[in-house]
C-alpha cells in the first residue's frame, strides 16, 4: 500500500467516524471535508445556530453560513462570489490553504484568502464566525473579516471594507449594490456598475469624516444588537435609532439587500411557526428618490420604481415595455416596440400616447419646451420621432428618450407623464409578472368577477321595458339624471375646423359611413402634421340654445383619452353648424362584426369585450368628470386596425339632456339595451351603461341581438333566452355553432354569469365596471335579472 493511499484510506475513516458519529462537531480537523449533495451533511456551531455546508440553491449548491434553526436557513455568508457549484463539489479543510473548494473533477474553485501559515486549529464559533487559526493561536482567516451581503453580531467592518448586494433574492452573485466603509471615515451605500466596478454617485452616506482625530475607524454590530461607527477620539455614531432588541431571545443580522437597501433585521430564537424577520430599521427611507448619475436608478432602466408596504423597492416595466430578463424584477425593461424615425411622418397612426399620473424619469431629458400647455405636450411628444415620454409640471414639458433612468412612481411628484406606445401591441394585453396594474388591467383573461346578492323572479319584464319603451316615451321628461357639472377647464388641443373645411375634407359630405342617434357620419380626409382619414359627425338634434354647452362638452371630450375610446380630433362650431371629428376606425362597427354573416372567432370577440369595459370603467370612474354613455349599443362601439373596441358617441348624451324634450333627441335609450330605472323616477347612474354593456356582452358571446323577430319564439329577447339556458345549465346552447370555444368554455360561463349580473333590474346588484375588471370576487351565479313574473 503506497503513502498516499494510506494516506486516503486514514481520511475516509475520520470521516465514517464523524458522520457516524455526530454532525454537529465544531472543532473541524485536517482534511475534513463536505461534498455537495442533497444528503444534507454540513458543519454546525456548538449551540447549533448556525451550518457550514453547502445550501441547494435552484439546484445547484452554495458553499454558505446560515442560521439553521428557522425554517428559512437565512444564509449570511457564502463563498466563490455567490457563483453556486454543481453536485459533486468537495470543499475540504488543508493544512496550507485553508478552505479550498473544487468541483467534482477537482479542479479548484475557490480558496480562503489572503492565508499565509499553516492550520493548526478550527473555530466555527456560535457567533457565525468560521475562524482558521495558525500555531500560537494566530488567526489565519476567518469569515467575518471576508464578509458578503451581511454583518451578524460582534462582527466589525474596517476602513475600506465592503458588503456588495446580490444580484437577485436568489441569485447570489454580486449585485448592484454596495455598502463601502471608506478610507475617511464615511459610510456610503452606493450603486456601481456592474462590469467595471466603478462606483456611482452615493445615494447614502453616514458622514463621520470630520478631521483626522474624530474620524470614523470601525463599524460595529454589538453583542446586544446596535450597529455604530466608532470614531477615533472614542466617540460612538449609532445606526440603530430604535431601542435594540434582546440577542439572548433573537438572531440579528443586517444585510445589503439586493435591492440596494440597507436593513437590520431581528428574527425570534423560539420558532413559533409563522416568525419571520423584522425590521428594526432601514436605510435609505425611500431609495427610489435615489439619484445617481450615470446608471439607471434603484431599478433598471426604463423600470418605474415605487415604495411597497415595507418600504423597499417594488419595480414595475410601463405598460408595452417588458423584462428584459424575466427572472429579474428589478431589472431593466425593454419596450415592445421599436421607434424609428424612418416613418415619423405617420407617427401619430401607430402611436398612442398612455397618460401616467405622478410617474417621473428625471434626469433621461433630451429638451424641455415652456411654457406649454398640457395637450400640446402631449402632442408634441406623440409627433416627435425620438420622444418615448414626455413628463409636464408647471408649464414645462420635458421629453426624455429611452433608455430611461431613475423612473419612479410618487405622489409628491404632482405632474403627468405621456408615455407613448405603439397602437395596438398584441403584448399589452398579457403584462409580465413586472408590468404596472395601475397602468393596465391585470389579467386580460378571465377576470371578470363579483358580488353576490338574492333576487327571484322571471324574465317576462323585459318584455314590459320594450312595450315601455315604445309607448311612454313621454315620461322622459319628468325624470331627472345626476350628470355631474362639466370641467371648466378650456384647454383642449382639438383643431376648430371652418365649415368650409369639413365640406372639403369630406368632398361635399360624399360618402356616408353611418348614421347615429346624433346624425349622419362622413368619411374625410384631413391635412393636419400628416393626413389623416377622419369621420365627420354632423350633429343634427342640437337645439339652439345648446351652444355654449356644445363648447364645454367638446372640452371635456377632448380631454377623455383611452386606448378604447375614439379619439376626437377636432370640431366645427359656426352659425347652425354643429360638427365632431373623429379619428376614423377602419374595422367599422361591432354591430356589422357579431352580426354579420361570418361569426367572428371567441378570441376576437372576448378582446373586444374587455375592451369595452375597460373604456366604460375609464369613462365612469377615472375621467375628471364622471361620463355616463348612455347609449352603449353594438353600433356605437368601433374597431380599429387592431380590433381593439372603441366607444364612440361618449360625452353626447350629455349635451342632449340639456333639453328637456328628450323624447326629439336620440338619447332615449335604445330599444334592447335600456335599463328598467330609465322609466322610473330614479336618477340614471353608472349602472345604467352597466345594463347596455351586459345586453351588449350577451350578444356579443352569443353573436345574435338582442331583441329578434317573434318567430324566434322563447328565443326572441336575449335576456330571458340566456336565462333559461343558464338555470336549464344549457349554456352550450347559446355558443352551439362556435369550434373555438371549447377550449374556453369556463371564460364563457364567466362571461354569461357576468352578462346577467349586470342586467340585473336593480341597478345596486349590477358590479361597477371596475368591479368586472379587478376580478377581485368570485363569480356566483346571479338571480334572475327581472323580479316580476
Ligand atoms: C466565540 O464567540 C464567543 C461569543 O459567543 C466569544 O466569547 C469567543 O471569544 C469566541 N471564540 C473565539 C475563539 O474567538
Ligand atoms: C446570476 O446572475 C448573473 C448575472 O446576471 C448571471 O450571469 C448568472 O447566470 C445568474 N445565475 C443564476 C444561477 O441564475
Amino acid at each position: 500500500m503506497s503513502y498516499s493511499s494510506s494516506y486516503m484510506l486514514y481520511i475516509i475513516l475520520i470521516l465514517l467516524l464523524y458522520l457516524g458519529e455526530s454532525q454537529r462537531n465544531s472543532t473541524l480537523s485536517l482534511g475534513s471535508s463536505l461534498t455537495a449533495a442533497d444528503n444534507d451533511i454540513s458543519w454546525y456551531s456548538p449551540s447549533g445556530d448556525f451550518a457550514f455546508g453547502f445550501q441547494n440553491v435552484n439546484d445547484q449548491f452554495l458553499l454558505s453560513i446560515w442560521y439553521d434553526k428557522i425554517p428559512d436557513k437565512t444564509v449570511v455568508w457564502f463563498v466563490n462570489d455567490g457563483t453556486a457549484v454543481s453536485s459533486g463539489s468537495k470543499v475540504q479543510l488543508t493544512a496550507d490553504r485553508g478552505l479550498v473548494l473544487g468541483d467534482f473533477q477537482g479542479t479548484e474553485l475557490w480558496s480562503s484568502e489572503p492565508f499565509s501559515g499553516t492550520v493548526s486549529s478550527v473555530v466555527f464559533n456560535d457567533t457565525g464566525n468560521f475562524m482558521i487559526f495558525g500555531s500560537n493561536s494566530t488567526l489565519l482567516w476567518d469569515s467575518f473579516s471576508n464578509p458578503t451581503d451581511t454583518l451578524l453580531p460582534t462582527q466589525t467592518m474596517e476602513l475600506g471594507g465592503t458588503l456588495f448586494s446580490r444580484h437577485t433574492e436568489t441569485n447570489f452573485t454580486k449585485g448592484r449594490f454596495q455598502l463601502r466603509f471608506l478610507n475617511n471615515g464615511n459610510l456610503v451605500l452606493n450603486a456601481r456598475n456592474i462590469l467595471t466596478n466603478n462606483a456611482y454617485a452615493s445615494y447614502y452616506t453616514k458622514n463621520t469624516f470630520d478631521d483626522a482625530i474624530s474620524q470614523g475607524y470601525q463599524v460595529r454590530f454589538t453583542t446586544t444588537g446596535y450597529v455604530n461607527i466608532v470614531r477615533r477620539n472614542g466617540t460612538i455614531v449609532e445606526l440603530t435609532t430604535n431601542r435594540a432588541i434582546s440577542s439572548t431571545g433573537y438572531y440579528h443580522r443586517v444585510t445589503l439587500n439586493f435591492d440596494g437597501v440597507l436593513v437590520q433585521y431581528y428574527h425570534p430564537k423560539a420558532f413559533t411557526g409563522t416568525s419571520v424577520w423584522t425590521a428594526v430599521w432601514q436605510i435609505p427611507d425611500n431609495i427610489c428618490n435615489n439619484v445617481e448619475v450615470p446608471g439607471s436608478g434603484a431599478c433598471g432602466f426604463n423600470s418605474v420604481c415605487s415604495l411597497d408596504d415595507s418600504r423597499r423597492p417594488d419595480c414595475r416595466c410601463p405598460e408595452s415595455y417588458s423584462l428584459l430578463d424575466p427572472n429579474d424584477k428589478h431589472g431593466s425593461c425593454k419596450p415592445n416596440f421599436t421607434q424609428s424615425c424612418d416613418d415619423y411622418s405617420c407617427n401619430e397612426d401607430l402611436y398612442d400616447i398612455l397618460e401616467l399620473t405622478d410617474t417621473d424619469w428625471p434626469l433621461s431629458d433630451y429638451e424641455e419646451l415652456k411654457p406649454i400647455s398640457v395637450l400640446e405636450c402631449r402632442r408634441q411628444c406623440l409627433v416627435d420621432c425620438f420622444c418615448a415620454v414626455a413628463v409636464y409640471r408647471g408649464e414645462t414639458c420635458w421629453k426624455k428618450k429611452v433608455p430611461l433612468a431613475n423612473g419612479r412612481k410618487d405622489r409628491s411628484l404632482n405632474g403627468k407623464a405621456f408615455l407613448k406606445i405603439r397602437k395596438g401591441d398584441p403584448r399589452r394585453s398579457n403584462p409580465s409578472a413586472g408590468d404596472i396594474p395601475n397602468y393596465q388591467e391585470k389579467k386580460d383573461t378571465s377576470s371578470l368577477f363579483l358580488v353576490g346578492c338574492v333576487l327571484l323572479g322571471s324574465s317576462v319584464f323585459v318584455n314590459l321595458i320594450l312595450i315601455a319603451v315604445a309607448c311612454f316615451g313621454f315620461l322622459y321628461r319628468k325624470r331627472t339624471t345626476n350628470f355631474q357639472p362639466a370641467s371648466s377647464s378650456v384647454e383642449t388641443n382639438v383643431h376648430r375646423f371652418t365649415s368650409s373645411e369639413l365640406v372639403e375634407a369630406t368632398n361635399g359630405f360624399e360618402e356616408e359611413l353611418g348614421r347615429g342617434s346624433f346624425g349622419i357620419v362622413y368619411k374625410g380626409k384631413i391635412h393636419m402634421a400628416s393626413t389623416v382619414i377622419v369621420a365627420v359627425k354632423k350633429i343634427d338634434r342640437l337645439l339652439q340654445d345648446g351652444a355654449k354647452e356644445f363648447q364645454t362638452e367638446v372640452n371635456v371630450i377632448a380631454q377623455t383619452h383611452h386606448k378604447n375610446l375614439v379619439r376626437l380630433v377636432g370640431y366645427c362650431k359656426e352659425g347652425e353648424h354643429r360638427l365632431l371629428v373623429y379619428e376614423y376606425m377602419v374595422n367599422g362597427t361591432l354591430a356589422e362584426l357579431i352580426f354579420g354573416s361570418v361569426k367572428p372567432s371567441w378570441t376576437v370577440r372576448n378582446h373586444i369585450a374587455l375592451g369595452i369595459a375597460k373604456g366604460l370603467a375609464y369613462l365612469h370612474e377615472e375621467c375628471s368628470t364622471s361620463i355616463i354613455h348612455c347609449d352603449i349599443k353594438p353600433q356605437n362601439i368601433l374597431l380599429d386596425g387592431y380590433y381593439n373596441a372603441r366607444i364612440s358617441d361618449f360625452g353626447l348624451a350629455k349635451l342632449m339632456m340639456l333639453d328637456q324634450s328628450r323624447t326629439n333627441t336620440g338619447i332615449k335609450g335604445t330599444k334592447g339595451y335600456v335599463a328598467p330605472e330609465w322609466f322610473r323616477n330614479t336618477p340614471i347612474t353608472v349602472k345604467f351603461d352597466v345594463y347596455s354593456f351586459g345586453v351588449l356582452l350577451l350578444e356579443t358571446i352569443c353573436c345574435r341581438r338582442s331583441v329578434e323577430d317573434p318567430e324566434f319564439g322563447d328565443k326572441a329577447i336575449l335576456t330571458d333566452w340566456v336565462w333559461d339556458c343558464f338555470q336549464e345549465g344549457r349554456i352550450v346552447d347559446l355558443v352551439k355553432s362556435d369550434e373555438d370555444i371549447l377550449s374556453e368554455w369556463g371564460k364563457v360561463e364567466i362571461f354569461v354569469k357576468v352578462g346577467l349580473w349586470c342586467v340585473e333590474e336593480d341597478p345596486s346588484l349590477r358590479p361597477t365596471m371596475r368591479q368586472m375588471l379587478e376580478g377581485v370576487v368570485n363569480v356566483s351565479d346571479p338571480p334572475c335579472p327581472s323580479p316580476f313574473f
